[in-house]
């Protein structure tokens, strides 16, 4: 018997992701500029390759937002203080662990729910956080951040992060059912922390998608590889190349994984065949860029309210608190 022996970290898979798979490759790639969701890149490898990613010296927004969190994080526990912290698309969490150092050193409570997409990604952090903090509560759910959302587990007041400019993946309209379907599930009270990467000249942006080693390039084709295993598809790496430039009208880096030839790809478990023309593209990311004063007026509508926000010294990225207000009681009485 022991006082320190540590929870079971639990992990639920609440909907089955492969059958999401062929219906959106399906959809996808009928469309005239053919796109697929960013979500499917991560897999095993496609999660390893986004953490090596963020090591590139180009991508300076996971480093950056670290830095903003280790100054900050006594000063969001100061606000939100004891509550069970909820992270969509928690990945490896390494930022996260400053919040539950901090948390440990006032005695308060760890109750940890990460939401990945990535089940080998997810268990592997949800091992590795449950030797660390052996007091920690884990309940994991392997999800998409809507599906996962509407899985939360009931706890008492919550900090829901959204770190790592995750939030840049959605399309404003697809941003809104995001917000409408988040306030749905909070309670007042409740906090979130976003983390959010700003607006910069282009080619800093552009550089952090063109990484010199290539890691990035490898990330996007590796979506292929994917499909190739998964759907049985016959994909030729060596005739697509990684694509990404930055839209200065809609404020976003856009990837795309482009056919070098004209060519056609057969899907054998869609029983799909898919053409290409020399230089077409498959769509695969957005990396919407904010705008801080233009988001803080967005979530004021949802009735989160910004209680804190903090950048570093170049302005280039942005961590904001925001507290649910509750509009619902008002509107539904
Ligand atoms: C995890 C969605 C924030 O958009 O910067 C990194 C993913 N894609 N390099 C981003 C990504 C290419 C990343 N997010």
């Amino acid at each position: 018997m022991s006082v320190m022996s540590p929870h079971d970290c639990r992990i639920h898979v609440p909907i089955p992701i492969r059958s999401q798979l062929r219906a959106d490759v399906a959809r996808g790639l009928c469309q005239t500029q053919k796109a697929l969701p960013p979500r499917y890149f991560y897999d095993a490898r496609g999660s390893q390759l986004f953490e090596q990613i963020c090591q590139q010296p180009e991508y300076y927004l996971t480093r950056t937002e670290r830095a903003i969190l280790q100054r900050h994080a006594a000063d969001i526990l100061d606000i939100v203080e004891e509550c069970s912290v909820v992270e969509l698309g928690s990945g490896s969490a390494v930022k996260t662990r400053l919040l539950f150092d901090e948390s440990v050193r006032r005695g308060y409570h760890l109750h940890y729910v990460p939401i990945d997409i990535s089940e080998s990604m997810l268990r592997k952090t949800a091992q590795r956080l449950q030797a660390e903090y052996a007091q920690m509560r884990i309940e994991g759910l392997v999800a998409d951040y809507l599906h996962g959302l509407a899985a939360l587990p009931a706890a008492s007041r919550r900090l829901v992060l959204f770190l790592g400019s995750n939030l840049g993946n959605f399309t404003p309209a697809e941003q809104e059912r995001f917000f409408t379907q988040l306030v749905a599930v909070l309670q007042r009270g409740d906090c979130l922390v976003l983390g959010l990467d700003l607006r910069k000249p282009v080619e800093i942006l552009e550089a952090a998608y063109n990484d010199r080693a290539g890691v990035t390039a490898a990330f996007n084709l590796n979506l292929l590889r994917r499909l190739n295993r998964e759907l049985r598809a016959n994909f030729d790496l060596t005739t697509f190349s990684h694509l990404a430039f930055y839209n200065r009208q809609l404020h976003q880096i856009e990837m795309h994984l482009r056919s070098e030839i004209a060519q056609e790809v057969a899907i054998a478990d869609l029983g799909m065949r898919v053409p290409f023309r020399t230089g077409e593209t498959i769509h695969t990311e957005i990396s919407r860029k904010f705008d801080a004063e233009e988001v803080r007026t967005q979530l004021h509508a949802y009735g989160l309210q910004e209680c804190a926000a903090w950048t570093d010294e170049r302005a280039w990225f942005l961590v904001a608190l925001f507290r649910y207000a509750g509009w619902k009681e008002s509107h539904e009485r």
